[in-house]
């Protein structure tokens, strides 16, 4: 069983899309076991794109991610993480797949809409960055 972390960025809650994306990734049959809304501050940024430091792209992303309020949900089952990324789409919105979130929401490749964790391990660390051990439900989803 995986765990993904999940961000609904600020770009798609401000446009009224954090229930309809939610939504499609409860579609796809993982389980949603953590939900929370926020604004992330610029710590909490800089700890969760720690490994994009390095990029040129960093300054704008902890400017943009911190902008407005996000939704933070964690997601469980099998292949969680390849499943919510499937979903997800390419990093690019012109570059990902037909259907899929960024493609149909995402306005460039900065304000993509949302981020999933990209393996197992990250996720496991992303999850803690946002939520207690308390804050995730254990149910089983009926399908
Ligand atoms: P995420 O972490 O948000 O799920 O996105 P990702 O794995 O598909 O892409 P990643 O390489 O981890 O990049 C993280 C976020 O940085 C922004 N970005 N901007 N200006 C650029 O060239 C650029 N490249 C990436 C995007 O918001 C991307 O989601
Ligand atoms: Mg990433």
């Amino acid at each position: 069983m995986e765990r993904s972390l999940v961000l609904v960025k600020p770009d798609a809650v401000e446009r009224g899309l954090s229930g309809t994306i939610i939504s499609r990734l409860e579609n796809t049959k993982v389980t949603l076991i953590a939900l929370k809304m926020l604004h992330m501050d610029q710590a909490l940024a800089e700890r969760h794109y720690a490994p994009h430091k390095e990029r040129s792209f960093f300054n704008d992303l902890i400017k943009f991610i911190t902008s407005g309020p996000i939704v933070a949900a964690v997601f469980e089952g099998d292949n969680a993480v390849s499943t919510i990324r499937t979903a997800m789409g390419a990093t690019d919105p012109a570059k990902a797949a037909a259907g899929s979130i960024r493609h149909d929401f995402g306005l460039d490749i900065e304000h993509n809409a949302v981020h999933g964790s990209d393996s197992v391990q990250t996720a496991e660390h992303e999850i803690r960055l946002f939520f207690t051990e308390a804050e995730l439900m254990r149910y089983t989803r009926k399908q």
